[in-house]
């Protein structure tokens, strides 16, 4: 069966980049990374990436903050055309896709949030759960939209806040959740 090829973009650890390389190494997932591609130059995405021996890139962002540079978009577009990419992989980009992205890929955008969506859509969700004294948050995946967060639900699972919690212990519960949701529901890509 021909492996669905996979671009991951990312701007921090890469935990999630790092399951999802695993679970295609030990064969659990019919997928191929393609490229790996940050916005941040020293981001530890990138090292995982070169661990596992997959193309990877660092590509300057441009003068704003929370997107990219037309320029910059347009090219990241190029990229990931020119390695095949058929299913893009947010795994930590902390950055808002616009329209060369969404044209050029549409309903091929993943990302994966820190929350139960539609609730606490944004930066630290883990931190606005504890807040709002839930008693359950968790994660999801969902499509990407030109929205922060709000694209359709793919899947979520649940994460139990405990007592005695702290922003840095539910965030790290989570986040072991999310390793497990994210390979899983790439795999249905890759089945489909
Ligand atoms: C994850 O918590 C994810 O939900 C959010 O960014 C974080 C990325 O972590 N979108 P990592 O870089 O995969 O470790």
């Amino acid at each position: 069966m021909k492996k669905l090829a996979l671009g991951i973009l990312g701007s921090g650890k890469g935990s999630n980049c790092r399951a999802i390389l695993e679970q295609i190494r030990d064969g659990s997932l019919n997928a191929e990374a393609k490229i790996v591609v940050a916005d941040v130059f020293d981001a530890g995405i990138l090292d995982i990436a070169r661990e596992f021996g997959v193309p990877n890139t660092y590509m300057p962002p441009g003068k704003f903050r929370t997107r990219l540079e037309p320029s910059v978009e347009v090219e990241l577009v190029r990229m990931l055309q020119q390695a095949g990419v058929e299913l893009v992989v947010l795994a930590g980009f902390m950055r808002v896709l616009k329209e060369p992205m969404l044209a050029a890929f549409p309903g091929r955008i993943i990302n994966i949030h820190p929350s139960l969506l539609p609730k606490f859509p944004g930066i630290e969700s883990w931190k606005q759960a504890l807040e709002a004294g839930e008693k359950i948050t968790g994660c999801s995946v969902h499509y990407v939209d030109a929205g922060i967060d709000s694209g359709e639900i793919i899947a979520q699972r649940k994460v139990p806040v405990l007592p005695g919690d702290t922003p840095e212990s539910l965030h790290a519960r989570i986040q072991i959740t999310e390793r497990a949701l994210y390979p899983e529901v790439i795999a249905r890509f890759a089945e489909a």
